[in-house]
């Protein structure tokens, strides 16, 4: 037996008609990058997310660095985020010439503690940029009232919670700007690379286009050193395909993380932990152990693959060896890099392998 953490497979294959309709569409129309596709998708994502603005882009990085080049931040200006979660976000801020500044997780939630955030403000912060880690929201009424207080933009990173509501309300039209990655194996993700931002200020939408179009709103005049970070016709059509599946694949998702939820309990993990106004999107199930690697390594004896998300704290990582944060600057994501496993989830995870995966766990948590 072996249960793959995620078969993208399995999600191609159940919309292939679909997505081959789609790609031969877009072959056929003579038109590869921006265009008609890119448009549709990009009212059919904004209309989702609640926003009045969406602007596809190459990937989340270039959302992330291009959201914060296109609200004037760059060089001598810091932006807060938190200590645990993926590089990029990270990234982003130094990609757009600014300082991140780290900021501890509430260590239930993995996500960024607003009681920590005012101390770490000072004269040159900007922008607070809250992850919604593994597709569970931050508590963004708390993180925005901060923000106000201090004349701060709230940038969110909404790479892992497509789909995913706040107090009844969708992410991505909460914060200023919404940065979005639709890596193949996100909630909604593309056959390749592909990202967009969402935001229903207008203009913060036509600055991050042309920023992302070589600094051009308009042919061969260029305002300002732009890149090219497009999202492409191709992508486009197949993620629309796969946006009429979202919501179902969600609550998929959400099935198996409740059968997780019950069948763990009393194993000793530390099981994720939802506050009552989140609505999570699952997009990685992560337990935590005092005795992680070994449990990833009976679970991988037993055919069960397990990832680590993430396994290095990002002032660790020798990227940023520069802001010169040793060990036990950050004590909780240090803490939480050493203790999570994800289990196998996603939306062609049947309930059958969920509880061989249940199983497993329980067993070695026994033995
Ligand atoms: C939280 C987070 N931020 C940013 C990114 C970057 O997105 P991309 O891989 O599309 O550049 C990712 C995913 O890869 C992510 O998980």
């Amino acid at each position: 037996m072996t249960i793959p953490f995620l078969d993208l497979g399995a999600a191609t294959r159940e919309l292939e008609a679909g997505i081959s309709a789609a790609v031969e569409r877009v072959v056929a129309s003579g038109w590869y990058v921006g265009g008609r596709e890119v448009e549709a998708f990009e009212t059919a994502w904004a209309s989702h997310c609640g926003a009045s603005h969406c602007v596809g882009l190459g990937n989340g990085l270039d959302a992330l660095h291009l959201a914060m080049r296109a609200l004037g931040i760059g060089p001598g200006d810091e932006v807060i985020v938190a200590s645990n979660g993926f590089i990029a976000t990270l990234l982003g801020v130094s990609m757009a010439g600014a300082t991140p500044v780290l900021v501890e997780p509430d260590p239930a939630t993995h996500n960024l503690d607003p009681a920590r955030i005012e101390a770490a403000i000072t004269p040159r912060t900007r922008a607070i940029l809250p992850t919604h880690l593994y597709g569970q929201p931050a508590d963004l009424d708390a993180i925005r009232a901060i923000a106000d207080a201090h004349g701060l933009k709230l940038i969110d990173d909404a790479a892992q919670a497509h789909g995913s509501r706040y107090k009844g309300k969708p992410i991505g039209g909460l914060a200023d700007v919404s940065c979005w990655s639709f890596y193949p194996s996100k909630n909604l993700g593309a056959l390749g690379d592909g990202g967009a931002v969402t935001t229903s200020d207008p203009d913060l939408a036509r600055r991050i286009r042309a920023l992302g179009n070589y600094g051009s709103a308009v042919r061969y005049v260029n305002d300002e050193r732009g890149v090219n970070s497009r999202l492409d016709a191709l992508q486009a059509a197949v993620l629309a395909v796969k946006l009429e599946r979202l919501d179902e694949w969600n609550d998929r998702r959400r099935a198996i993380a409740a059968f997780y939820g019950e069948a763990l309990a009393g194993t000793g993990l530390i099981l994720p932990d939802v506050p009552d106004w989140a609505e999570p999107v699952w997009h990685l199930y992560v337990v935590q152990s005092t005795d992680r690697d070994r449990l990833a390594a009976r679970l991988a004896e037993a055919g069960v693959q397990t990832l680590i998300h993430y396994p290095i704290p990002p002032h660790r990582q020798k990227a940023y060896a520069d802001l010169g944060l040793g060990a036990g600057s950050f004590p909780i994501a240090e803490q939480l890099a050493s203790s999570v496993l994800s289990l196998p989830i996603g939306p062609h995870l049947s309930m059958r392998e969920a509880e061989q995966v249940a199983d497993a766990v329980r067993t070695a948590c026994r033995g």
